[in-house]
C-alpha cells in the first residue's frame, strides 16, 4: 500500500470512527492539513476548571503542530475511556494519548494497542501498569504537591506552644487516582515525621466543586475543631469556603487553607487572605504531548517520564505581577 493511499484509507477511518464512538462520548475531530499526523486522546472529562484548561491547552496546542486530533470525553468513566482507546486501534491513528483516571486496569488495552504498533503517552495521570506498555509519562508531580502542602503547613505552625495538636481536615480527589494518591503520600510523608500534627479527617471530594461544599458543611454540622484544611483540588476547596461562610467561619483565618491547582478563583482569594497557600498544577500540557507525539511517530523515543514546572505561592508572596491564569 503506498502512503497515499494509506492516508486516504485514514482519512476513511477517521470519519467511521466519528459515527462509531459509543453515543454517551463526544468525539471531536478538529479540521488538519489532509495529511497530517492523527492523534487520538482519551480525556477524563470536564469535572473542574482545570481540566477544562487542561482540555483547551491539548486542542489548542494539537491545531498549532498541525495535528488532527479525534477527542473523546469519557464523562469520568474508566469504561468509557477503554472504548476509547479501542477505538483509536482500529482507526490505526498515529498516536494515542489519555489522561488515565485511576492507576489500574490499563494492562489488556495497552497491549493491543502495542500488537497494533500503536505509541500511547499517558498524560496528566499516572498509571501502575508495565512500563514497557507506553512510551513515556508528561504530568504532574504530585508527591512533590503533595510534599508542599506539608512543608507550608510546618512553617506555618511553627511557632504553636509545645504540646498543641493542629487538627487538619484533607479532601482528597478522586479514589484510586494517582494524584490523590500522590498528594496524600507527600503530604503524609512529610507531615507525620513532625510530632503535634494530626490528619483528623480524611474524605474523598472527587475533585468537584459540589462534594467539597458537602464534606465540609457535613464536618462543619457536629463543630469540631479544624486549624487547617489541605485541599487536593481548588474546586473542592471553593465549595469548601461556602460552606464555611455559611457556618459563620472566615476562610483563610479560623481555618487555614492549602489547595492545588492555582485556578484564578484560588489566587484571588490568596490575595484577598482567604487561602494561605495555593500549588500550582499546571494544566498547560498540550504543547510538550504534541512535541514528543511527533518524536514518536519519527520513530524516535520518548523520555519516561516528564514533569512540567510547577509553582507555589504563599500567604505574603509579591503575586501581583502574576499574568491572568486563564482557567
Ligand atoms: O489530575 C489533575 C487534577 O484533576 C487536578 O488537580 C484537578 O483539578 C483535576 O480535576
Amino acid at each position: 500500500m503506498t502512503a497515499k493511499s494509506l492516508n486516504s484509507l485514514k482519512g476513511v477511518l477517521v470519519v467511521v470512527s466519528l459515527f462509531l464512538l459509543s453515543s454517551c462520548q463526544k468525539a471531536e475531530k478538529a479540521p488538519a492539513p489532509k495529511d497530517a499526523l492523527i492523534m487520538g486522546f482519551s480525556q477524563i472529562g470536564a469535572e473542574s476548571a482545570w481540566r477544562i484548561r487542561n482540555t483547551q491547552s491539548v486542542q489548542e496546542a494539537a491545531e498549532q503542530a498541525g495535528i488532527q486530533l479525534i477527542f473523546a470525553n469519557a464523562e469520568q468513566k474508566q469504561e468509557n475511556q477503554i472504548k476509547a482507546i479501542r477505538s483509536f486501534i482500529a482507526y490505526q491513528v498515529d498516536v494515542i494519548a489519555f489522561v488515565p483516571i485511576v492507576v489500574s486496569g490499563w494492562d489488556n488495552v495497552l497491549q493491543e494497542a502495542r500488537k497494533a504498533g500503536i505509541p500511547v503517552l499517558v498524560t496528566d495521570r499516572k498509571i501502575e501498569s508495565d512500563e514497557s506498555l507506553y512510551a513515556g509519562f508528561i504530568g504532574t508531580d504530585s508527591e512533590k504537591e503533595g510534599r508542599e502542602a506539608a512543608l507550608f503547613l510546618l512553617d506555618k505552625f511553627a511557632g504553636r506552644k509545645a504540646g498543641d495538636m493542629i487538627r487538619i481536615a484533607e479532601f482528597s480527589g478522586t479514589v484510586g487516582s494517582s494524584v490523590a494518591d500522590g498528594r496524600a503520600k507527600g503530604f503524609r510523608d512529610s507531615i507525620e515525621k513532625e510530632p503535634g500534627f494530626e490528619i483528623f479527617y480524611s474524605e474523598s471530594g472527587d475533585f468537584m466543586r459540589s462534594k467539597g461544599y458537602e464534606l465540609m458543611r457535613t464536618l462543619l454540622e457536629n463543630r469540631p475543631r479544624i486549624d487547617a484544611l489541605f485541599s487536593h483540588n481548588d474546586s473542592m476547596t471553593l465549595g469548601a469556603m461556602d460552606a464555611m461562610r455559611e457556618a459563620g467561619l472566615r476562610p483563610g483565618k479560623d481555618i487555614a487553607i492549602i489547595t492545588i491547582d492555582a485556578q484564578q478563583k484560588a489566587i484571588d482569594a490568596l490575595n484577598a487572605g482567604e487561602v494561605n497557600c495555593v500549588i500550582e498544577c499546571n494544566p498547560n500540557q498540550g504543547p510538550l504531548i504534541m512535541d514528543i507525539a511527533k518524536q514518536l511517530v519519527a520513530g524516535g523515543q520518548a523520555p519516561r517520564f516528564i514533569h512540567v514546572d510547577e509553582a507555589v505561592f504563599r500567604e505574603g508572596d509579591d503575586i501581583s505581577i502574576l499574568p491572568p491564569r486563564g482557567y
